[in-house]
């Protein structure tokens, strides 16, 4: 296969961002024709689906030969993800949000080559906010009227010391019963708890809504951890190429597995730092124990 021009893909994938953004700002999220896939809180909009066409349509004439995976016309069991050059979409990450004009939605848009991360963009539309990575270049920030800053926010980024300055990015997800939900409800409080109660006593536990907006803010050293079980390839492939060239990692969100895959639906990620990332993944695992989340891939 001849190269691939990453800059060229990374540029058409910025287009497409604006144009899928100038789509959701028009939609009124009030008006908005929202129904529920897996249950009431699994929510799709018209936009979703619009959204997605637009950009499947852009990509796929630009580039014929790649494959495309997008969260709306995801097959179950059918749609895989393979060592081709790959597409991979979320129209709209953070739909919940968008149904109720919180504003930390975007559009997340992947690049996979051998299933491995290779150029993110993703876009907040009402924040006028685009992160930006291509493998081996680096990753970046536009903000509103802004210049392009490159990431981590912070020049020399601090040290990780453990849980207990650490503020937590994770999510409740749509699944809110079985073993799946016990254990977030676990793990969440153990994370909160005080010392003395056993527990991590972090800064705090943030539910963004958005898999991809959590990666980038732990890529810009926001957030200090993200972690999630239940999200799928097309939230986080963006993200994972922002946070690793960052200075970020990304392990499971199983205990135990260092080397997770970006279809595997079970994530954590931790932000750049000198020293502590290794640390503070195993002391989220510490606190997971015994428990494991069983999402199917
Ligand atoms: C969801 C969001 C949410 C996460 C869910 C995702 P959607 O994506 O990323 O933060 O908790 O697991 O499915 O439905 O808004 O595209
Ligand atoms: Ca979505």
């Amino acid at each position: 296969m001849a190269s691939i021009n990453l800059q060229e893909i990374q540029d058409l994938l910025i287009s497409v961002a604006h144009e899928a953004g100038g789509m959701m700002l028009t939609a009124t999220p009030s008006h908005l024709n929202s129904g529920t896939k897996k249950n009431s809180a699994d929510l799709v909009t018209e936009t979703d689906r619009a959204v997605e066409k637009m950009v499947s349509t852009r990509l796929l004439s630009a580039h014929p030969t790649f494959s495309f995976i997008g969260e709306e016309t995801y097959v179950p069991g059918e749609t895989h993800l393979t060592s081709a050059p790959t597409f991979i979409v979320d129209p709209v990450d953070g739909t919940t949000n968008f149904v109720h004009a919180f504003p930390a939605f975007c559009i997340s848009l992947g690049f996979t080559i051998d299933k491995i991360p290779t150029v993110g963009v993703i876009y907040n539309p009402f924040l006028d906010e685009l992160y930006t990575g291509i493998k081996g270049q680096g990753s970046f920030v536009t903000r509103k009227g802004g210049e392009k800053e490159k990431l981590p926010l912070r020049k020399e980024p601090e040290p990780l010391v453990d849980l207990s300055t650490c503020l937590i990015g994770a999510e409740w997800g749509s699944d809110r019963s079985g073993n799946n939900f016990n254990l977030k409800s676990k793990v969440f409080t153990k994370l909160a708890a005080s010392k003395e109660d056993g527990g991590a006593m972090v800064h705090s536990i943030r539910c963004v809504g958005s898999a991809a907006l959590n990666l980038a803010y732990v890529a810009a050293g926001q957030q200090d951890v993200f972690w999630e079980g239940g999200c799928w390839a097309w939230d986080v492939a963006a993200g994972w190429c922002i946070l690793t060239e960052a200075g970020g990692i990304m392990a499971s969100g199983n205990p135990g597995d260092w080397q997770p895959t970006v279809d595997g639906r079970k994530y954590l990620a931790v932000r750049g730092a000198p020293s502590g990332q290794k640390e503070i993944v195993e002391e989220m695992w510490k606190v997971i124990g015994d428990g494991r989340m069983d999402y199917e891939s």
